[in-house]
């Protein structure tokens, strides 16, 4: 399977690409869609296979008897991330989006206030908004071009009605992986503020040479206050599927959250389950390295032709396929640089502000496509602002 394969998605009902003109006008005949966060990748043979001996069989029944896809889930997290998980510990949600929104429902009450480290994957201060909960937003400064953590300003801002922390880790859009020492600092910050902590680490199988992932669960004293959320669908490509995992090492916080889970009715999709266990098997691993080098290239790419216009700086990133461009060098208006980007070099990406504090002279471009495709828009990229050179 080569990952320099253009596969055309468009008229497939996918959002990148069937949305993009809707959204963006980025126009669907040529223009290069970089927003939404899915690869335009086919996800590993196991799992085609898997989804394939389905089809094969053909009988779609409501599915039974998940302990191997517990064991592959536990067998991935322990091999790749050195985390030991229990196969009790696991709940099977709608993909992420839908964890952290059962986790509010589990967790908090309507008014309380959830705590984001901003700027922050869009969609957590849209569930949190929804679900009648308040985002307070904790501002990362940004300290020799990365994001870091401000404790000390944050105490500040604490006002004792906070609940929650929504941790993204790694970073997305900063692709940040933290340290030790800041998960720690994260850590003493929820003790601090008796803060449960949601940690999303969904990004976490796509960390490149130099920076190790660390999950939280594996941080001492936390366990009763930490929810890990974790799924194959960026790793892997298959979004579409909708399944994410929850992981609960504390037997009462598991038991709040198998309630809820029981209230609202929830069982999963058998097409995830199968997927997620194909994937997490040692063909899967081997497909992972090489879509992390293959990456790796990409980011390579991206980061020297975005650096090489004046004005534009892309974030230096040690995960995910996500790179987050600082437009402010250019001193053009939002609505100047935006429209450069999406009527000039016709490239649909996704808007800063929508990530909070922080995102207002950026966007943040989606690289996992093919390398042709990348450079292709990194040529247009420079034309587009072409004046500056
Ligand atoms: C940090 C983070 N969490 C969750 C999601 C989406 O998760 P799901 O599709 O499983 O709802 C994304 C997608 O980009 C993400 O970046």
């Amino acid at each position: 399977m080569s990952f320099d394969e253009i596969i055309d998605r468009r008229g497939t009902h996918c959002v990148k690409w069937d949305m993009m003109e809707e959204r963006y006008g980025v126009p669907a005949d040529d223009g290069i869609a970089m927003w939404v966060a899915d690869m335009d990748f086919r996800p590993p043979r196991c799992v085609l296979d898997a989804v394939q001996g389905m089809v094969d069989h053909g009988v779609f029944g409501y599915h039974g008897d998940d302990r191997s896809y517990r064991e592959a889930i536990c067998w991935w997290m322990k091999e790749r991330h050195g985390w030991q998980v229990d196969p009790s510990w696991i709940f099977t949600t709608a993909g992420l989006v839908n964890a952290v929104a059962i986790n509010l429902e589990a967790f908090t009450a309507p008014g309380d206030d959830i705590v984001l480290f901003t700027p922050v994957y869009h969609a957590f201060a849209r569930v949190i908004r929804a679900a009648g909960r308040n985002v307070v937003e904790c501002e990362m400064p940004v300290q020799d071009g990365i994001y870091r953590m401000d404790f000390d300003a944050w105490d500040a801002q604490m006002t004792g009605s906070e609940k929650m922390l929504i941790l993204c880790s790694p970073h997305n859009p900063g692709g940040r992986v933290w340290t030790r020492a800041e998960l720690e600092g994260i850590a003493d910050f929820a003790r601090r503020h008796d803060l449960m902590i949601v940690s999303d680490e969904i990004h976490h199988d796509i960390v490149y040479p130099g920076a190790h992932h660390i999950p939280m669960s594996t941080l001492p004293g936390i366990a009763d206050r930490l929810i890990m959320l974790t799924a194959p669908s960026k790793t892997f490509n298959i979004a579409g599927a909708h399944t994410g995992q929850v992981i609960i090492e504390d037997p009462n916080l598991r038991d709040r959250f198998a309630r809820r889970m029981a209230g609202l009715g929830k069982s999963p999709n058998s097409f995830g389950l199968f997927m997620t266990e194909a994937a997490y098997s040692p063909e899967g691993a081997a497909w992972v390295d090489d879509l992390v080098a293959y990456l790796d290239g990409n980011r390579q790419l991206v980061d020297s032709s975005i650096n090489a216009i004046p004005g534009l700086r892309s974030m230096p990133m040690q995960s995910t396929y996500l790179a987050w461009v600082d437009f402010s060098g250019t001193g053009m208006a939002r609505e100047e640089f935006t429209a450069r980007v999406e009527k000039g070099a016709r490239i649909a990406t996704n808007h800063g502000p929508t990530f909070g504090k922080g995102g207002d002279s950026v966007l943040r471009f989606n690289f996992g496509t093919p390398r042709s495709r990348v450079a292709e828009a990194m040529e247009r990229l420079a034309s587009a602002f072409s004046d500056l050179q």
